[in-house]
């Protein structure tokens, strides 16, 4: 059996575009080991986590629906995974198999690499949503001091999420979002809508401040509809297709040992693969 085995477990994984990321930096950084799928049901992750040393796993990714579910079998989980409340990478440290989250540096990386001079001024971030995605972004922009404002479709979600960061996050619902572009900064995306197959994010930017950036963190299609409004008011953005770039580097450089870079290639690789897989993206 190979050494250096990682992989990622979710249900369904076929359409997971993480192998062909960290494949592509086996490749590139001439590292021999694998980055395998594995599609395993709810019920069968106790089999797998019963036989996880003796497969010699190095680690792995996490995704839909396990996120939550794989904690039970893990020696601990560390500070970014206990604040996200979920797992996305699994790694080794000194015999103990430990739970990550990498999606908030994913997040702050993606915004950094950019636009690298986006903190220049930028106070407050509002961010529409509450679920997992909303959470990696809110998590994020608290730690690079901003105040966040978390606008949510249910505001009782926005509001248990704000609760969950000691309430530093003001929460609200949609109907606040008129007054709260005026003053914001940075406007994220962390909702469905916009996605492929979901129904387009058609607020009114009117109101939004001129020197705001735009974020979503959808990637299929690359540019939503929110982008395109928020480009044609001549608003910078971010699209989401970054954000899986960075926070795969975290999980790579734990297994691995050598940390990647996000590189033109390695996005036309992925943006190639989204625009044959998904009409008009
Ligand atoms: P993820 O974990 O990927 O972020 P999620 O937990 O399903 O996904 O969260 C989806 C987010 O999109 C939620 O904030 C959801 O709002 P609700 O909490 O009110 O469900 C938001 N969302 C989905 N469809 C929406 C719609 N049609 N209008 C407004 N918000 C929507």
């Amino acid at each position: 059996m190979a050494d250096n085995r990682a992989f990622v477990m979710g249900h369904p994984i076929a359409h997971s575009r993480s192998p062909m990321l960290h494949g592509y930096w086996l490749k590139q950084l001439g590292i021999e080991g694998s980055y395998e799928k594995l599609d395993i049901a709810p019920e069968a992750i106790a089999a797998f986590f019963a036989d996880f040393h003796a497969q010699g796993w190095i680690g792995g990714n996490v995704t839909v629906p396990h996120k939550t579910a794989v904690i039970p079998y893990l020696d601990r989980i560390d500070a970014d995974a206990a604040a996200m409340g979920a797992v996305n990478t699994l790694y080794w440290d000194e015999g103990a198999l430990v739970g990550g989250n990498t999606d908030s540096l994913g997040f702050l990386g993606n915004l950094d690499e950019l636009i690298p001079d986006w903190q220049n001024g930028a106070k407050r971030a509002v961010v529409i949503g509450a679920g997992g995605a909303a959470r990696a972004a809110v998590y994020g922009l608290l730690q690079r001091g901003l105040e966040v404002a978390i606008c949510n479709r249910t505001a009782a979600k926005a509001a248990a999420l704000a609760q969950h960061f000691d309430a530093k996050p003001k929460a609200y619902g949609l109907e606040a979002m008129g007054d709260l572009l005026e003053n914001c900064d940075l406007l994220v995306n962390a909702t469905s809508l916009g996605m492929v197959n979901q129904p387009p994010m058609d607020f009114d930017l009117t109101r939004l401040k001129p020197s705001a950036i735009v974020y979503d963190v959808i990637y299929v299609p690359l540019e939503t509809a929110l982008l395109q409004a928020a480009k044609a008011k001549g608003h910078r953005t971010v699209d989401g297709l970054g954000m899986l770039l960075h926070q795969g580097t975290v999980g790579f450089a734990h297994w691995f040992k050598q940390r990647p870079e996000v590189s033109a290639p390695l996005r036309a690789l992925l943006v190639e693969d989204i625009r044959a897989k998904t009409p008009g993206a």
